[in-house]
């Protein structure tokens, strides 16, 4: 029996699991990926930005990561970008290259996840070229103007980053769960922050938009759950070859502060976001990924 999945990146649609997965009274069924058996559609937001790291220049950013892994297991996917559309193009027809034996669906929407309207047209976009609703949603488009101090943050400033980092959240979850919850499948994956622990670089309202959607990612763990829907964030740190931080030397200060003495990598938070994914038995976690960073 064919599942359908959607993930949202950063989000991600998956479908095409296996039954068992789609009943929880069925026991000791495994609940991995099979690129046999999958077809999906994963909408990310974004995330392919080009940065020019000490190599080359190339496709980066975990939302690319994220797109890769699933692409890899069969996933067809809805990306979205607010402005990258080069990049998005670049990441599109690298996946359709790489992957060209899962012969994917993957479409792509410009959106700006702080306009509840445009993720609206998002949905009505996803419904017209895939014929279904994400059954996976990675919801990792984020904004991360870094001012540090109260006394700098203009309130206009707040409005906004809540608007992209938490409200977007909250609105894109209602556009999936209702199908999540009639297949009685679904796994929702927000990509928060070490700041929502009260750490890293930024200020107190990107701290505020992470932590807001940690605690609602804990709340939906348990109204879902009945529902086999599985919901968690990842909460990284000082992740490279992002356009939040291209390279060790843009936080010189920083970096020697982590534990592991270097920066994560896009593919290594990818990681996570898979486990968690590819893991139903995993709900309302939090996951750090800091490199021992504090
Ligand atoms: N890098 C880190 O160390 C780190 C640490 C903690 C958390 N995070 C989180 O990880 C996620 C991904 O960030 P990243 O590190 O990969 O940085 P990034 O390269 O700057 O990616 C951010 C992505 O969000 C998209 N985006 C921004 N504002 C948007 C909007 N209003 N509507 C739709 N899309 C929007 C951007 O799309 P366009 O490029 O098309 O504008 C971009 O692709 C974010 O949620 C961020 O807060 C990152």
């Amino acid at each position: 029996m064919r599942l359908g999945t959607i993930y949202i990146l950063g989000r991600l649609y998956v479908k095409n699991l296996t039954a068992s997965t789609k009943e929880p009274s069925v026991p000791a069924a495994p609940t991995a990926f099979s690129p046999v058996n999958v077809s999906s559609v994963y909408v990310t937001d974004a995330a392919a930005a080009i940065v020019k790291s000490s190599t080359a220049e190339k496709l980066v950013a975990i939302g690319a990561a994220c797109s890769h892994q699933l692409a890899q297991r069969g996933v067809h996917l809805a990306l979205t970008y607010s402005s990258n559309l080069i990049s998005i193009n670049e990441l599109v027809t690298e996946l359709q290259s790489r992957y060209a034996e899962n012969k994917l669906h993957i479409s792509t929407h410009k959106v700006d996840v702080g306009s509840a309207d445009q993720i609206e047209n998002l949905f009505q976009e996803i419904d017209t070229q895939h014929g279904q609703r994400p059954d996976i949603l990675i919801s990792n488009a984020g904004y991360g103007k870094r001012i540090t101090n109260i006394w700098d943050i203009p309130l206009e400033e707040f409005d906004y980053m809540l608007n992209v980092n938490l409200r977007a959240s909250f609105v894109l979850v209602k556009g999936v769960v209702e199908h999540m919850m009639a297949q009685r499948w679904g796994r929702i994956v927000f990509m928060s922050s070490i700041a929502a622990y009260g750490g890293g670089i930024n200020g107190c309202h990107y701290a505020a938009s992470k932590g807001g959607l940690m605690g609602m990612m804990k709340n939906l763990s348990t109204r879902l759950a009945e529902y086999n829907i599985s919901v968690n964030d990842v909460a990284p740190a000082m992740i490279g070859d992002t356009g939040m931080v291209p390279n060790a030397s843009a936080i010189q200060d920083t970096v020697a502060t982590i534990p592991l003495g270097r920066l994560g990598t896009p593919e290594e938070t990818a990681n996570v976001v898979m486990m968690l994914v590819t893991t139903g038995y995993m709900t309302g976690q939090s996951l750090v990924l800091s490199g021992g960073l504090k």
